[in-house]
C-alpha cells in the first residue's frame, strides 16, 4: 500500500507533517497537549461528532502554501481539515483567547452553578473548560432553563438543566447501541436531550452516555451521592467478558468499589467502550483482576494527595500563563541566609534610605 501524502502545517509556532485530510484540532493533539485546543463535543471515537460547541475555535493566519491569505473568521479546528502549509494560532492568539472566554460565557448561560451537589465535579470537562479560558464573573442576568429530572431506565439520569448539547450521547447511542431511543428534540431555546416518550435505554452499551456526556447531565444512578470523585482512588482492572473489552477503571472508597467506568485517554475520550455487566454488575474486588494505579494525567483533583508527583503532569495552561504573563527569574544569583553580611551590603543600606526618605515625608 502507498504511504499517506504528507502534508506540512504550524500551530503556534510549530510544525508538524500530517496526512492529508487530518483536521487542525487532530494535528495539535499530535504536536501535543500545550497546543491542542479544548474540545467540549468533539470526541475521537465518535463518527461525525464535533461543530457543536466553538470551544475549539482557532485563527488561520495562512490558509496554505498556494494561497496564504488569513481566514476571515476564527474557525472549528473539530471539523477543519489542514491545507499544506497552513499556519494556526491557538493559544498564542489574542482574538482566539478572547473569543473562548465568550464560549465559556455562552455555555455557561444554562449551565446551573451547582458543582458542589454535581457527582461529575472534579471530572467535568466545562468545570476545567471554565477554569482553564474563562472568567471569574458572569454577565447574565436572566433566569436559566430548568427541566425535572428523568430516569433514563434504572442505571441512567438525566439532569437535562447541566446539558450542553454536545450531541455526544446521542452519536453513542447511535454508533455502539443497536437502538437509539433518546435524542435532541426542539431546537434552539427550547432544545432538549429526551427518550422518546420516556422509552427507557435498554441496550448492553447504555451505560456509555454516562462516560462520554462531558457534564453531569448523564448520571450513574448506581454511583450518585456515594462520594466526592476527590476521595475515590482509580485502579486499572480487567475481566475476561464476552461482550466488551473488559478493561476499565475501578474506582475504590476504601474497601468498596463504588463505581466502574471505562478507560480514558489524555483528551478525556473512552479508549473502549464498555458493557452494562462490567459497568453496573460487577461490582467486587473478586470480580476483577487488579493492574495497579490508574495514571492520572490532567492536573485533577482526582489525583489529590493520592499519587506521587511524577505521576501528575502540570496543566499546560498554567505553565503557558505564567510563560506570558511572568518574567523569568534569574535563579542563577546566590542565595545569602547572612543577616548581618546583608545589613551590611550596600543595596541593603540604599533601600534602608530610600525607605526613610518615603515614610519621613507623610
Ligand atoms: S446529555 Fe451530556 S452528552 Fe448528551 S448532549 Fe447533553 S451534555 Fe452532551
Ligand atoms: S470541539 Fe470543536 S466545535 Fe466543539
Amino acid at each position: 500500500m502507498d504511504a499517506p501524502q504528507l502534508i506540512k502545517v504550524t500551530i503556534d509556532g510549530r510544525e508538524i507533517q500530517v496526512p492529508v485530510g487530518t483536521t487542525i484540532l487532530e494535528a495539535a493533539r499530535q504536536i501535543g497537549p500545550d497546543v491542542a485546543p479544548p474540545a467540549m463535543c468533539y470526541y475521537k471515537p465518535l463518527k461525525g461528532s464535533g461543530g457543536k460547541c466553538r470551544a475549539c475555535l482557532v485563527k488561520v493566519t495562512q490558509g496554505s502554501e498556494k494561497d496564504p491569505r488569513p481566514m476571515p473568521k476564527l474557525v472549528a479546528s473539530c471539523i477543519t481539515g489542514v491545507q499544506d502549509g497552513m499556519v494556526v494560532e491557538n493559544f498564542t492568539n489574542p482574538d482566539v483567547v478572547n473569543a473562548r472566554k465568550g464560549i465559556v460565557e455562552f455555555l455557561l448561560i444554562n449551565h446551573p452553578l451547582d458543582c458542589p451537589v454535581c457527582d461529575q465535579a472534579g471530572e467535568c470537562h466545562l468545570q476545567d473548560f471554565a477554569y482553564e479560558n474563562g472568567l471569574a464573573t458572569t454577565r447574565y442576568e436572566e433566569e436559566r432553563r430548568t427541566f425535572e429530572r428523568e430516569d433514563i431506565g434504572d442505571k441512567i439520569q438525566l439532569h437535562m438543566n447541566r446539558c450542553i448539547l454536545c450531541y455526544r450521547c446521542v452519536y453513542t447511542a447511535n454508533q455502539i447501541t443497536d437502538q437509539r431511543v433518546h435524542g435532541v428534540m426542539y431546537r434552539g431555546d427550547h432544545a432538549e436531550i429526551s427518550t422518546y416518550i420516556n422509552k427507557a435505554i435498554d441496550n448492553d452499551f447504555s451505560g456509555n452516555v454516562i462516560d462520554v456526556c462531558p457534564v453531569g447531565a448523564l448520571t450513574d444512578k448506581t454511583y450518585r451521592f456515594k462520594s466526592r470523585v476527590w476521595f475515590s482512588k482509580p485502579v486499572d482492572a480487567h475481566r475476561d467478558c464476552d461482550k466488551c473489552c473488559g478493561k476499565v477503571n475501578l474506582w475504590y472508597k476504601g474497601d468498596e468499589v463504588i463505581r466502574v467506568t471505562a478507560r480514558k485517554n489524555q483528551w478525556g475520550e473512552v479508549e473502549d467502550f464498555i458493557c452494562n455487566t462490567c459497568r453496573f454488575d460487577k461490582k467486587n474486588t473478586s470480580d476483577w483482576v487488579i493492574e495497579g494505579p490508574t495514571k492520572v494525567s490532567r492536573a485533577s483533583v482526582i489525583s489529590a494527595n493520592k499519587y506521587g508527583k511524577d505521576v501528575i503532569k502540570k496543566t499546560p495552561y498554567g505553565l503557558q500563563h505564567a510563560a506570558l504573563n511572568f518574567k523569568q527569574i534569574d535563579d542563577a544569583r546566590e542565595y545569602n541566609k547572612d543577616l548581618k553580611e546583608i545589613a551590611q551590603s550596600e543595596d541593603y543600606k540604599a533601600l534602608m534610605e530610600k525607605n526613610e526618605a518615603y515614610f519621613s515625608k507623610k
